[in-house]
């Protein structure tokens, strides 16, 4: 039987999974214990755990590298990789939205400025309404942004809204809901169809574990 391929994102998420396939027999402890190194074979359940970048994971999938993996909603919503998505895993539950400063109000006469990590979402989500903006695109502390009136909003990530509620900032609209999600890969979905149905009931019996 070949070795299922599932590439875990790094970090307290990828943790909570694997954990999760440890007590469902589909890992051994090994693969948890191990996150150092980058690729753990199991000979429990004939799984291979690579950990990857979080938003590399959609790249492995989609390219075959990994049958399955987990990755956020926000960067398969930015990335659009080419891959089932199967499965909610209810956990990293946030939500992508736009804010600005408390007093903000739209010049509808001159593009909106957006900062943003997402500009593939932000564009969607103006274009879809007819609104021109300017992205303007960084790579964290997005919320400085409109502090500092390099833009007049921003499309971010929000989980509790401390950030936003920190820096005299506001949410103004939901884009969407986020959450972690199990993908898999189209060619390895259809051929071990059987198998992945396995580990997708496993973790969902696992769900309140993962959360
Ligand atoms: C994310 C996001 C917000 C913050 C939201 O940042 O970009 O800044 O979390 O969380 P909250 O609503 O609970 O305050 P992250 O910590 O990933 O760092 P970043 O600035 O590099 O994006």
């Amino acid at each position: 039987m070949t070795q299922m391929s599932i590439a875990l994102p790094k970090g307290r998420l990828g943790e909570r999974v694997c954990a999760a396939l440890v007590r469902a027999g589909m890992a051994d402890l090994d693969a948890l214990q191990d996150s150092r190194r980058l690729i753990v074979s199991s000979e429990t359940g004939g799984c291979r755990l690579f950990w990857v970048k979080p938003s590399d994971v959609g790249v492995y999938v989609e390219r075959g590298a990994a049958d399955i993996g987990v990755v956020g909603k926000d960067i398969l919503l930015e990335t659009r990789p080419q891959v089932y998505e199967l499965m909610d895993l209810h956990t990293g539950v946030c939500r992508m939205a736009v804010a600005g400063k408390k007093d903000f109000s739209d010049d509808r006469s001159r593009p909106l400025r957006v900062a943003t990590k997402y500009p593939r979402i932000a564009s969607a989500y103006y274009a879809a309404q007819s609104r021109e903006i300017d992205v303007i695109r960084l790579g964290g502390s997005i919320e400085l942004a409109p502090l500092l009136d390099l833009s007049d909003v921003i499309v971010d990530i929000v989980e509790t809204g401390a950030t936003l509620r920190e820096n005299g900032l506001a949410e103004i609209t939901k884009i969407a809901d986020i959450s972690a999600r199990l993908i898999a890969n189209k060619a390895s979905y259809e051929f071990q169809r059987e198998r992945i149905d396995e580990i997708c009931a496993r973790l969902q019996e696992r769900t309140e574990e993962i959360s």
